[in-house]
């Protein structure tokens, strides 16, 4: 793959404001993507429009809390008016739960079901019409390996990362004769805001690493190269898949 493999292109990255997501975005900027970062930290997401733009890129980030349809809506329409096209979708955003089922209430699974599976539906059908129209683009999906196992205390987050798989593989065969290429990853643990309870107890880390073969967490640098493929022609006959990326844990 070329270093601009992406010029010309727009990416959209939800969660673009920490983690996993900001990381992704910049990699996609660097190469040569305009990006539109979309989360609820306008703050946080300004900062990282401002590292965008020092790679020569492009970029705007918009307010956007993802389980709301007009909210997607706006974002997708700001992206459109200000950087002229999208070709890329990145739907990273994403929140976990970790109470076992009796615990968890209607909102809490709600929280979880809507932020992962809801905002996933609303930003791929918001921005499949552009896709669909232009009869290319990519979308690329944030799984979990919790998808495939089972996880007590995280029902949950486990259920929405198994239907996003599910989604991912319903949206690829509904737009590969469009051109526009569906797949998802599946990430282990990596070290984020979203385990920080988990990395700041050294027993409930080292538990956690001892399921883990390779004996740490990953980074968000080691998965967005595998995001700015799947966004790049590289993958034009690709779709439908999850790509597991997990230290060895699946191949136990
Ligand atoms: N870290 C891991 O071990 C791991 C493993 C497998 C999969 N994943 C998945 O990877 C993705 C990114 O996770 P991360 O580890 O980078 O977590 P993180 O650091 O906690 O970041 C989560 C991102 O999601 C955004 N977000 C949450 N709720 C949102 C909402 N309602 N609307 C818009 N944005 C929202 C947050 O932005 P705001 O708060 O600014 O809105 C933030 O940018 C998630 O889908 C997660 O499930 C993570």
């Amino acid at each position: 793959m070329t270093e601009q493999a992406l010029a010309g292109r727009t990416a959209i990255v939800t969660g673009a404001s920490r983690g996993i997501g900001r990381v992704t975005a910049l990699a996609l900027a660097g190469a040569g993507a305009d990006v539109a970062l979309a989360a609820r930290d306008t703050d946080a997401l300004d900062r990282v429009r401002a590292e965008a733009e020092k790679l020569g890129v492009r970029a705007v980030a918009t307010r956007t809390d993802v389980t709301r349809s007009e909210d997607v809506r706006a974002m997708v329409a700001d992206t459109v008016a200000e950087l002229g096209r999208v070709d890329i979708l990145v739907n990273n955003s994403g929140v976990v739960s970790s109470t076992e089922l009796l615990e968890t209430t209607d909102a809490e699974w709600d929280r979880v079901l809507d932020t992962n599976l809801r905002g996933t539906f609303l930003a791929t059908r918001e921005v499949g019409r552009h896709l669909v129209a232009q009869g290319s683009g990519k979308v690329i999906n944030m799984a979990s390996n919790f998808a495939f196992k089972g996880i007590p205390g995280h029902a949950a987050y486990s259920a929405s990362k198994a239907a996003v798989v599910a989604f991912t593989r319903s949206m690829a065969l509904e737009w590969a004769r469009h051109g526009v290429q569906v797949n998802a990853l599946a990430p282990g643990y990596v070290a984020t805001d979203l385990n920080a309870d988990v990395r700041a107890d050294p027993d409930a880390l080292n538990r956690i690493l001892r399921g883990v073969p390779a004996r740490r967490m990953g980074r968000a640098d080691e998965l967005a190269p595998w995001i700015v493929l799947l966004a790049s022609p590289a993958s034009d006959f690709m779709t439908g898949e999850t790509i597991v990326i997990d230290g060895g844990q699946a191949a136990r």
